[in-house]
């Protein structure tokens, strides 16, 4: 069928269609950007697909090499390595090779802490602080592949921790601090830690964060953990304890630290970092990346997708914890040798200006955001931004998960005053690098479509039976190996293949996503469509918080799911069955709340807990989770003629309703 829209191919803009509402590319964005246009894009996106080996080839010149690689590419459905044989250090590409350029005494990062505080350090303070982290790390006897764990609110010190393991070939695995001391610990204990770079504590909407008392829980049982590397936060005394002959104080540290690590020339396949990712299945993944690979994969979508030039000031609202801020605060801007701010509090602390107030105190240019930070603050109101002078921005993202048309048009209307382009990226944990996104001088934007896959991504859309969908809805899917993506899940190789690339023979890498391509081959970002829910951006494995439920001595069995939530996009809702003997309460309730929080961190506290005496199964056994999101969502119940017992579900629904 010919596309509606079709493309002008010498203006490389869509005509437009009547009643189809799309925001284009203006002067200077079309003049002055990497990709120009949509005729640019498509040319170097058809190289990139058929020769990913000269595309990537070419853009692996600028990385700083010890030794050159000998192939690009080399492709073992589903194991892929990429630079074979090359040798370099991602610090060097982050820190060293600025050097000698106008980016040394730049500002890397003006730190901006929830009090108020602030500091400032250039590219030549990361430097020195980098190379004095990493030698002491040495002293202490921590090497090229040991796994490092850094557990630490968002301070300057944490971008730096994950640059000196870098530096001295440790593999840093990064745990979000909002996570419990139970999922610290199960991280630490997956991937043998040995030693764990910490705070003291840090802010959040007001509070003092009592990071170190968490770290001492965690490390209590893990055994493999051998120094805990302690920064003070500084601003006010953060109570805690230090345990002689294993906590150290980062400053102590430092002070009788070498000037100079020699950067560990690492393989392109070395492991650079493991970030734990949820799942179906109760325990997250490590999922990992390798030197080069990655840092190409974010050096390149850095600078094209946030159109980064010499004077930006970059703000990525992620926390480092999660993989936006592995690759869209420390390795792509940091290779790009842009200034950043990194704040290390709420959006809405002390006020819901907070945001505003320093995009304009900062002159922000370009600016990363989440959808339901975005929801949040259209439901604050436009005063607390209105007042605030935004001109300096020039270019919005956004990340984690899909966004509903009117929070796109409100960030686009209210933040970027209708001048500013939105680029919504789509990308994963696994992808490691922004994956379906419009580059903001070439992409026409459609309000909640994240338009068109980055070069090298060859994006698909199969049904179940892998028959590809060109327009219509079906599971994203990716052909071929790209730089960034993930090499694997650490320490179990076989799940890697299994989770990713069964699903269509081996043929497609399989994203967990549902999406769907309209007519201009444009893809919107449906939601996952495995058991894994997106709160307010965060990803969490139900499954996950069922076997935390299940610990609890009066629960029998729990079932979880998300449910389409306002502001955060989908929430959390735990069904629960008692053990003979228990009384449901909502006390108890309270408490199972409580217990999730506990267990696994504040932010996957479940929205309600509702109590059934059986959950609803199949005669197999298999717990009916649909039929609970109807329930949830007030939807005629579907079918339930496999269900082992269906008279018992309309009876939960009236509770759910009546509750
Ligand atoms: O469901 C998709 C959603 O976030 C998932 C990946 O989560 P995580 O690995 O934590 O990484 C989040 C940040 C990159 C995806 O499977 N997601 C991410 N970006 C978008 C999105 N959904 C819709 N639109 C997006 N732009």
């Amino acid at each position: 069928m010919p596309s509606e829209n079709e493309l002008n191919e010498s203006t490389g803009a869509f005509e437009r269609v009547a009643g189809e509402e799309q925001s284009f590319p203006t002067p200077p964005w079309a003049e002055q950007t990497r990709t120009p246009s949509m005729p640019e894009y498509r040319r170097r996106w058809e190289k990139s697909i058929a020769d990913p080996e000269s595309f990537w080839g070419e853009l692996a010149r600028e990385l700083v090499w010890d030794r050159p690689y000998d192939t690009v590419l080399e492709w073992n459905r589903p194991f892929a390595k990429w630079f074979v044989g090359g040798k370099l250090n991602a610090s060097v590409q982050c820190l060293d090779k600025h050097l000698d350029s106008s980016a040394t005494d730049k500002t890397a990062i003006t730190w901006i802490g929830e009090p108020g505080d602030r500091r400032t350090l250039t590219y030549r303070d990361l430097y020195m602080s980098v190379n004095k982290l990493a030698s002491a790390l040495k002293q202490l006897g921590v090497g090229r592949g040991d796994r490092v764990a850094v557990y630490m609110p968002m301070l300057p010190e944490l971008p730096i921790a994950c640059l000196a393991c870098a530096r001295i070939g440790a593999i840093h695995t990064v745990v979000f601090a909002g996570f419990s001391s139970q999922s610290l610990r199960d991280r630490i204990d997956d991937c043998g830690a040995v030693a764990v770079i910490t705070a003291d504590g840090g802010w959040r909407r007001g509070s003092q964060m009592r990071i170190k008392d968490i770290v001492d829980d965690a490390v209590k049982g893990a055994s493999s953990i051998k120094h805990v590397v302690v920064v003070k936060r500084g601003g006010v005394e953060f109570p805690h304890s230090m345990t002689h002959g294993r906590d150290v104080y980062y400053d102590d540290l430092l002070s009788s630290a070498d000037d100079f690590a020699a950067p560990e020339p690492m393989d392109s396949e070395d492991p650079l970092f493991i970030l734990y990712t949820s799942g179906t299945t109760g325990k997250p993944k490590g999922i990992f990346h390798t030197h080069a690979g990655y840092l190409l994969g974010t050096m390149v979508s850095a600078r094209e997708v946030f159109d980064m030039r010499d004077n930006d000031v970059f703000w990525c609202t992620a926390d480092v914890g999660w993989i936006t801020g592995h690759s869209y605060i420390i390795y792509g801007p940091m290779q790009n040798g842009v200034s950043q701010v990194m704040y290390e509090g709420a959006p809405n602390h002390p006020t819901p200006g907070r945001f505003w107030e320093i995009v304009e105190k900062e002159k922000v240019t370009v600016f990363y955001t989440a959808p339901t930070a975005i929801r949040a603050f259209m439901g604050w109101g436009d005063k607390w931004v209105t007042p605030r002078d935004l001109t300096s921005l020039r270019l919005l993202g956004t990340v984690g998960e899909p966004i509903n048309p009117e929070a796109w048009r409100w960030y686009h209307k209210t933040i970027g005053a209708g001048r500013c382009p939105i680029v919504d990226t789509w990308w994963q944990t696994e992808t490691g690098s922004i994956s379906i996104t419009p580059l903001p001088g070439a992409t026409p934007t459609k309000p909640g479509s994240a338009t068109l896959p980055f070069y090298g991504i060859d994006a698909a859309i199969l049904d179940e039976q892998g028959n590809e969908v060109t327009e219509g809805g079906g599971l994203l899917a990716i052909r071929k190996p790209w730089p960034a993506m993930m090499r694997g899940i650490w320490g179990d190789e076989n799940r890697y293949r299994e989770t990713y690339w069964s699903k269509w023979d081996g043929k497609y890498y399989f994203a967990g996503d549902g999406a769907y391509r309209d007519k201009d081959g444009y893809f919107w970002i449906v939601g996952r469509v495995d058991d894994v829910v997106n709160v307010s951006g965060h990803r969490i494995g139900t499954a996950e918080l069922e076997s935390a439920f299940v610990e609890h001595p009066a629960v029998n069995e729990a079932a979880v799911i998300g449910v389409p939530h306002k502001i955060k996009g989908e929430c959390l809702i735990g069904f629960v069955s008692l053990c003979d003997g228990q009384r449901h309460s909502a006390e108890l309730a309270e408490e199972l709340r409580d217990l999730i929080a506990e267990k696994i961190g504040k932010f996957c506290r479940p929205e309600r807990v509702m109590f059934v005496e059986d959950l609803p199964k199949t005669r197999s056994g298999k717990i009916m989770r649909r039929l609970l999101r109807d329930i949830a969502t007030g939807k005629a119940l579907g079918d339930v003629t496999t269900l082992a017992d269906s008279s018992a579900l309309e009876k939960l629904a009236r509770e759910y309703r009546d509750e």
